[in-house]
């Protein structure tokens, strides 16, 4: 909003799954609702920022006042944020599928008579890091990392391997709660090393990393 500390600002912001089709019917895809995303672009632009928000097919609907664009593929996703670059700052919240399937068909795969068929998989862009390696990255490249054991070990090695600012890591394990839920505890991993923060609702979490992306831009 008019005001805001973000105001003037740029942010592009990946949300949601990527579907990548087996035939016209059918996908494999991650398990994201879009939640998390969806409430770090409405922080964002509740500071002032513009928002891009780069979206596969959520569970939620996307923020009101913010720039949508919806892609289904990985593919799609990697083209849509190149070309909402520049950006002053990017985060990648979305569950990007790793692979595709290379042999998809371009008519409905047939039960009857065919046997099982036999999908080849394709390894998937990586957004993210491609974000960071671009000569039009983001002075902040904030990543996420959904991890079931070792959080901060893992996802302090993938910082340093993605080469993003920070990743913001969740504790995905099922008994958690957290995947699909309306809660959220993650810790921040910064060139400072590890903040663990308390379990919020997504919204308030997404309130706290907006005011921190906003205190890192200005
Ligand atoms: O490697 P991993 O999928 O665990 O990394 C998660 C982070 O990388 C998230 O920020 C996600 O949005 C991003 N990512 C991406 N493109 C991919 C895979 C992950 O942008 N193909």
């Amino acid at each position: 909003f008019a005001g805001g500390p973000l105001e003037g600002r740029h942010v592009l912001v990946t949300s949601g799954p990527t579907h990548e089709p087996i035939d016209p019917v059918r996908y494999i895809a991650n398990r994201s609702s879009g939640a998390q995303g969806t409430a770090l672009a409405a922080a964002l632009r509740d500071l002032g920022a513009r928002v891009s928000f780069v979206t596969g097919p959520a569970e939620v609907p996307p923020p009101a006042r913010v720039d949508v664009i919806r892609v289904q593929t990985a593919r799609e996703m990697l083209e849509a944020v190149t070309d909402a670059l520049p950006a002053d700052a990017a985060v990648m919240a979305a569950a990007v599928a790793d692979w595709r399937i290379e042999n998809a068909s371009g008519s409905k795969m047939k039960k009857e008579g065919g046997g099982a068929p036999r999908l080849d998989f394709a390894e998937n862009p990586d957004i993210l890091a491609s974000v960071c390696r671009s000569e039009a990255r983001p002075a902040l490249v904030v990543g996420f990392a959904a991890e079931t054991d070792d959080v901060v070990a893992h996802a302090t090695a993938k910082r340093a391997r993605k080469g993003c600012d920070w990743i913001v890591a969740n504790d995905v394990s099922p008994a958690t709660g957290i995947m699909g839920g309306s809660e959220n505890a993650v810790t921040l991993i910064t060139a400072d090393g590890a903040e663990i923060w308390p379990r919020l609702t997504k919204t308030e979490t997404a309130r706290r990393l907006a005011e921190r992306i906003s205190g890192a831009l200005t």
